[in-house]
């Protein structure tokens, strides 16, 4: 086993020295895996540049697990890795030699054994509801499977945090790559969304189809998106209803573009202004990829309602002559230059809502309102802050979970047999979470570590009928 490891060793100090000189290089190196960033076959989903298509072959040697890519239960426990394993996932899998494969498959099985006993010494692991592993998915009707050319999103939630999330599009030769191994497409197709699959390295996986909110966080960006939680106050603020005709600017990455999109629906129109070609280009591709994968999934066309357009809106008179818009979302620098281009097409009554980054700029625009004289009248000057909570039952490290403790009251010691007897029995349960009763385990509950903090603030200001 030392000498594979050994030139293992050495093959892995040569891939990490090409990695420093060649930035986007497609084997994944040390520092790429340790950040637990996956690469799949898709180039247009998920900007982190380290996507890598492998075809299929390489991928039939002794690593697959018994019963191939078999649903599993999400949060089973992970079988420990060998020194081998450990230094042989870090290479391009199809790089490795048989006699490499070989070891790392009877290390594994020694490890596995090793565990098996272990466990076996507590209780059999418990076997999910209405779920046979390596069985088919249970669908209930309308349900329909992942399929070529769909968006799918792969993730890991550990205990405290997420390890890691993916977004791709399947493809026929496609492979989703992580620090834990890997999955083919085709292992995912003709599975629902909502499956826990496993990579090669036995890590559960859970795959599904990303939501609206997902996909604009996940997709590619040219600049930076208006943030979900934002946007949804933003349509909010705007009052969007179905049927509305609405402007927005600039088109950036596409994401508030997708949002009105959806809220306006296919009676409605957006008209989506942008400065920048390549921003404009980059927008398109995203609302144009998200319909794709939605007519997919649903048999049906998402509505084609935006509209982008390559313009300055501050001179964009002619292209809004003749328009009127029932509320106009803004997110520019200087949205004060385009309030007297936009404001005689709003409605009035109607409300324009501002993103601005920095107070600063919302004190700027106050002032742009002022020196223009326009009939507008600034409502509210909002920030929107979510808050993510850790809600968790509190193992420890050894597996057990420390026990409540009630204060010892005098009537206690009358009872002081019976409680020694009930606190034993608790001890056993609390080794056994799924078998405590309702409300006898402790848990974690507090805020996150890390938490998003500010991204804008959102200025309403209404057109008003001046007296
Ligand atoms: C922060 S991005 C908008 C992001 C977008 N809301 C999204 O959710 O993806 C700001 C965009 O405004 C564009 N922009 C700036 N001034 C503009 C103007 N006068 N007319 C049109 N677009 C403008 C910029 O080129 C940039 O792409």
């Amino acid at each position: 086993m030392e000498m594979p490891l050994a030139r293992l060793c050495g093959t892995l100090g040569r891939v990490c020295g090409a990695c420093t000189r060649q930035r986007k290089c497609q084997v994944p190196c040390v520092r790429t895996w340790s950040l637990r960033t996956l690469s799949t076959g898709d180039k247009d989903h998920g900007g982190n540049g380290t996507s890598k298509e492998t075809s299929e072959s390489p991928f039939t040697g002794p690593q697959h697990p018994p019963g191939g890519h078999a649903p599993v239960r999400l949060g089973s426990k992970r079988r420990p890795l060998s020194p081998l394993e450990r230094i042989s996932r870090l290479l391009p899998q199809e790089a490795l030699s048989q006699e490499v494969w070989d070891l790392r498959d009877a290390t594994a099985k020694g490890l596995e054994n090793g565990q098996e006993e272990r466990r076996s010494l507590k209780s059999p692991p418990p076997i999910e509801q209405g779920y046979v592993e390596g069985g088919p998915s249970p669908t209930v009707s309308g349900e329909k499977p992942l399929g070529v050319g769909e968006l799918v999103l792969a993730e890991y939630h550990g205990r405290f945090r997420q390890e890691f999330r993916k977004m791709f599009q399947l493809q026929e030769k496609g492979c989703l790559q992580s620090p834990w191994g890997f999955l083919t497409h085709r292992a995912i197709m003709g599975h629902i969304s909502g499956t826990v699959m496993r990579f090669s390295g036995g890590a559960p996986v859970l795959v599904r189809r990303p939501s609206l909110e997902e996909y604009v966080l996940l997709m590619r960006r040219a600049p930076t998106i208006a943030y979900p939680k934002d946007a949804s106050a933003i349509l909010m603020m705007m009052d969007v209803t179905e049927g509305d005709s609405v402007l927005e600017s600039g088109s950036g990455s596409g994401a508030m573009a997708l949002f009105l999109s959806r809220a306006v629906g296919s009676k409605g129109t957006v008209l989506s202004v942008e400065l920048r070609k390549d921003h404009q280009l980059r927008a398109v591709r995203n609302y144009q990829n998200w319909r794709k994968a939605w007519s997919l999934h649903r048999g049906e066309e998402w509505p084609d309602n935006v509209h982008f357009h390559n313009a300055d809106l501050r001179a964009a008179t002619t292209l809004l002559s003749g328009r009127s818009f029932n509320s106009v979302a803004l997110d520019m620098l200087n949205p004060q230059l385009v309030l007297p281009t936009v404001f005689p097409h709003l409605h009035t009554g109607g409300v324009c809502t501002v993103y601005q980054a920095n107070l600063t700029q919302v004190i700027d625009l106050l002032e742009g309102v002022r020196v223009s004289r326009l009939p507008i009248h600034c409502e509210r000057i909002i920030e929107v802050q979510h808050k993510d909570w850790l809600v968790t039952l509190a193992i420890k490290k050894d597996g057990n979970s420390s026990a409540r403790v009630a204060p010892h009251t005098q009537n206690d010691d009358n009872e002081e047999g019976k409680e020694c007897q009930s606190q034993d029995e608790e001890m056993e349960n609390l080794a056994e979470p799924a078998h405590a009763p309702f409300g006898t385990l402790p848990y974690i509950a507090r805020p996150h570590h890390h938490q998003t903090s500010h991204t804008a603030f959102l200025v309403k200001l209404r057109k008003v009928v001046p007296q």
